[in-house]
């Protein structure tokens, strides 16, 4: 989604916004900008990529040392240069960007068209703009009072960064609901919506919270609630390494996240499983095992990738320590009433920690009084901050818009809190355990083993690139790896995929079954082994192309399969961590066999922070 950028200090700021910007393109977006102050005010924006936008600027004079940048993802008007950010107000005065929806910008608008204002653009940020600079020159206030009284008539969400060319020594930066970082350097300050832009020049941040208001003077660094009550800053360290976010010679970041993934469930586990694997231990939930134990139900709130890592989830903790469990999506959820009990348990599954239905749900589930736990891969983002305790992934930055390694990560939490929780509730034996947590330090080594199967993957990938739909199937614990497969295929090569059920054909999709469409089938040797075979034989009987996944030394699928992928053997719990892998590979070479941007598919975005 929309990603925000600024610098204030010595430097030029223009190199910072720029580099600044392209950090944050793997967030998604449609059009670019820049504004800076030098006495006058410098602005420009584009339609399409930051190159677009540095194409345009060409070799114009771009100077000051105060500056915002931002990357539009389009909600209110079609991405155009006009609707891009950033915006100045009717009068001048006031420039901004923003991030999020202010939902009652209309009312505004109309009010502000009445008191003479005139729009360019369609979007509810110039409403914002206008009516900072409406309350600004009609209440002879400052900016930073303008933009207090402005943000207290918005509803809706927001991230914002303003400038005013009457004050030009500082940025007012804000935030509701949209992450905003401020980076404290030496007689400097950064802004930006993640840590990705400022991890090189410095570690030091500030994460606002909502409700936040920021004064930044290149010295200076004033933090506020909007009702102008004085907060102390809180500094944090990054532990964020700038190779983390470099693709490190790998031709995509998604092929890399591919390949980071062994490494990614290690860091997961490291520290929290003991070398004799005898014991987990899960820091961040330590207050609230009592609350677990007891829990009447576990309630799963998550997003697209997120949801299906979700499902993996309920099928371990159902099995494992027998609490029912739903998994919900976090949009339907929040709007549909549902019934929450004080001692349900709520775990909410996010790579981003940004996710806004996900987000919303949370509130929800917290005003009814249920004990609300996060699973999530970026540090210091909403979602641990909201949550009442939680377990953070170690995945390291997820650039690829398509998630991979957040995926079997959060698996790989799903699985030590289910066997934790089965182990405290007597629901499994001390042999059991100690074989299951055995088995899951061995997964990276198995995955380093399924990589090796790229080449093989890569043909047959060939083979199917050029098809439009295909349906993927699983059963059990791989049911949700057959839904997570499809949503690989359709995110970053826009070929129609379905995940089902392997049984649930029968029910409908087998109609769609001809000697055109490839139908995965994940079908390694669990407890419904015997069932999805007859899957396959019944996908075969109808003239259907079947590419398997299986267990390696699988000699009956070989017969009957058009292709196999042979993973490593493990218990069928683990079996999800393994088969996605070919699954993602797969989606991955189709898409650049197809010549798509694999790292930002078009129309979607890296966290998605409107609803
Ligand atoms: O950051 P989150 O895990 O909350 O994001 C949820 C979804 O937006 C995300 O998983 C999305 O579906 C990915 N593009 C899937 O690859």
């Amino acid at each position: 989604m929309c990603g925000i950028v600024g610098y204030i200090g010595d430097k030029e700021a223009f190199p910072i916004l720029i580099k600044g910007l392209k950090r944050l393109e793997y967030r998604g977006y449609d059009s670019a900008g820049v504004a800076l102050l030098n006495g006058n005010t410098v602005l420009y924006k584009r339609k399409g990529k930051v190159s677009d936008l540095e194409e345009h600027i060409g070799s114009q004079e771009v100077s000051g040392k105060i500056g915002m940048g931002h990357t539009r993802w389009a909600t209110h008007g079609e991405p155009n240069d006009v609707n891009a950010h950033p915006h100045k107000s009717f009068n001048d005065k006031f420039i901004v960007i923003h991030n999020g929806i202010i939902e009652n910008y209309a009312r505004l608008k109309e009010k502000l068209i009445g008191r003479g204002y005139e729009f360019d653009s369609e979007t509810d940020t110039e409403v914002l703009a206008n009516l900072i600079e409406y309350i600004y020159l009609k209440g002879d206030v400052t900016a930073e009072l303008a933009v207090r009284l402005a943000l207290s008539k918005v509803f809706g969400a927001y991230g914002l960064v303003v400038m005013c060319k009457d004050e030009p020594d500082k940025l007012i930066a804000a935030r509701k609901g949209s992450p905003l970082v401020i980076g404290v350097g030496k007689g400097e300050y950064f802004l930006a919506s993640d840590a990705t832009p400022i991890v090189e020049y410095t570690k030091s941040v500030i994460y606002l919270n909502d409700g936040d208001v920021a004064v930044i003077k290149k010295n200076e660094l004033k933090l506020k609630t909007i009702d102008n009550e004085i907060l102390t800053p809180e500094i944090q360290e990054l532990s964020l390494d700038i190779g983390e976010i470099d693709k490190m010679g790998y031709e995509h970041f998604m092929l890399k996240e591919i390949y980071e993934q062994p490494k990614a469930i290690a860091d997961t586990f490291r520290g929290r499983i003991n070398s004799d694997c005898t014991n987990i231990h899960l820091g961040g939930l330590h207050a609230v095992w009592p609350d677990l134990e007891n829990a009447r139900r576990i309630i799963i709130i998550a997003c697209g990738t997120s949801w299906h890592a979700g499902l993996v989830g309920e099928y371990l903790f159902e099995e494992f320590a027998r609490i029912p469990v739903e998994v919900e999506y976090g949009s339907e959820f929040r709007y549909r009433k549902p019934v929450i009990y004080k001692d349900d348990i709520v775990i909410a599954i996010s790579q981003s920690g940004e996710t806004a239905d996900t987000l919303a749900a949370i509130k929800l589930a917290k005003e009814a009084g249920a004990t609300v736990l996060g699973i999530c891969n970026v540090v210091g983002s909403s979602i641990p901050r909201e949550t009442d305790a939680g377990v953070y992934t170690h995945a390291g930055p997820e650039i690829g818009v398509a998630s991979t390694k957040a995926f079997t990560a959060q698996v790989t939490v799903l699985t030590m809190m289910a066997l934790k929780l089965a182990r405290k509730k007597y629901q499994i034996s001390e042999d059991q355990f100690n074989h299951m947590v055995k088995e899951l330090t061995l997964i990276p080594e198995k995955i380093e083993k399924a990589l090796e199967l790229n080449d093989h993957i890569k043909a047959i990938a060939e083979l199917y690139k050029d098809c439009t739909n295909a349906l993927y199937l699983g059963r059990g614990f791989l049911f949700p790896v057959a839904l997570e497969g499809a949503l690989k295929l359709k995110e970053i090569s826009y070929i129609h995929a379905e995940g089902y059920p392997a049984a649930e054909m029968k029910h409908g999709p087998i109609a769609l079954i001809d000697k055109e469409m490839p139908v995965f089938i994940v079908a390694t040797k669990d407890s419904s082994y015997e069932k999805i075979v007859s899957n396959i034989q019944e996908v075969k009987a109808r003239n259907g192309i079947v590419i398997a996944v299986v267990t390696q030394g699988d000699d009956t699928i070989k017969h009957m399969a058009d292709h196999v992928i042979e993973v490593p053997e493990t218990p069928e719990h683990l079996a999800p961590l393994l088969t996605v892998i070919p699954l993602q590979q797969l989606s991955y070479h189709i898409a650049v066999m197809r010549g798509c941007n694999v790292d930002q598919p078009r129309n979607l975005a890296k966290s998605v922070t409107v609803e």
